[in-house]
């Protein structure tokens, strides 16, 4: 019997690890989920001449902010702050901000710039196609 116990203990333990990374897994699913905050099919943002060099726009219908650093250089995101959820409101001097608790970020690149917020808004990819700026994934 008690050499039965180490072993059981050894089951025990072992399922909650298996837990922990099914927990993980959870928790990647659910970032996923968040993508939602993020377009599953190409969203077409108009001329790409309304992202000014240097600067950024947020197109708030589509929930996207697009930034250009360099001519040509153009960079997404999602405009959902990922504090929780509210959708930002403004962009200016590099700066993306989010009305609900205060949180900035890089309109360069997404990253936490000032919390609550602790992770940087989502990337999404985007193109100039016939002088239009293509969102989201290649249709
Ligand atoms: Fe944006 Fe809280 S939802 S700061």
């Amino acid at each position: 019997m008690t050499s039965q116990q180490p072993a059981s203990r050894r089951t025990v333990l072992r399922g909650a690890a298996l837990a922990g990374v099914a927990g993980l897994g959870a928790v990647a699913c659910d970032g996923k989920g968040k993508g939602s905050a993020v377009p599953t099919a190409p969203v077409d943002l108009g001329s790409s001449g309304e992202v000014p060099v240097g600067g950024a726009r947020l197109f708030r219908e589509q929930k996207l902010v697009v930034s250009q650093a360099a001519k040509g250089e153009y960079r997404a995101f999602s405009a959902v702050c990922t504090h929780a959820g509210c959708v930002v409101d403004k962009v200016e001097n590099g700066q993306i901000s989010c009305p609900c608790h205060g949180s900035r970020f890089d309109a360069a690149t997404g990253k936490v710039l000032q919390g609550p917020a602790g992770e940087p808004l989502p990337s999404v990819p985007v193109r100039v196609t016939g002088g239009k700026l293509i969102a989201g994934p290649e249709s």
